[in-house]
């Protein structure tokens, strides 16, 4: 389900192949994407103290773009590694999600059901995600595959 191209197509941009030098699956292509993550309400640095934020909760997060100063990259963020991630919540670059559950949901279903909209719209990648078909227990199937990435160090 999580290779299936045709299915959730996650392998898509988290590699399950290993990496050519690494030798190891890394689950990530090493590349910058906007999967349209909405802004988080509760994101503690639109109340931080001192003079850090001027904008408060009008600050909004460019990720790449921002740092390139390129609009074509605004919204983009690296696509990040899975391992250990059903114990690494709050999820995305802003911790939207609690729950790889939610997480799942929301790729499946983005451009289908009422979601609040991406933080930034012009560059979202509606190609490989967004309305994906699958069905509440191929939901479970991938969250399960989530879960087994997860190592037992503590
Ligand atoms: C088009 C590329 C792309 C595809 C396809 C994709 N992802 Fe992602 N994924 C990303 C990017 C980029 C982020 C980081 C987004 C952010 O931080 O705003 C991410 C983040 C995540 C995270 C959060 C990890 C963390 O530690 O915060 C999980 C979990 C995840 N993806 C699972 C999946 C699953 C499951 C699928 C398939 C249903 C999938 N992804 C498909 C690009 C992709």
């Amino acid at each position: 389900m999580f290779n299936n191209r045709s299915k959730g197509k996650c392998a898509n941009c988290h590699i399950s192949d290993p990496h050519p030098l690494a030798g190891k699956v890394l689950f990530t292509n090493f590349t910058y994407d906007n999967i349209g993550v909405p802004k988080n309400p509760a994101n503690p640095f639109y109340t931080i103290p001192g003079n850090f934020n001027s904008l408060c909760s009008n600050a909004v997060d460019y990720g790449l773009g921002g740092f390139l100063k390129d609009p074509d990259n605004y919204g983009r963020f690296k696509v990040p590694t899975l391992r250990n991630a059903a114990v690494s919540a709050p999820y995305f670059h802003n911790g939207f999600y609690n729950t790889i559950e939610k997480l799942v949901h929301f790729y499946n279903k983005i451009d289908v059901e009422r979601f609040p909209p991406a933080e930034i719209l012009a560059t979202v990648n509606h190609d490989k995600l967004g309305n994906l078909h699958l069905t509440s227990q191929e939901e479970k199937c991938i969250v399960a595959f989530i879960i087994i990435l997860t190592d037992r160090y503590k």
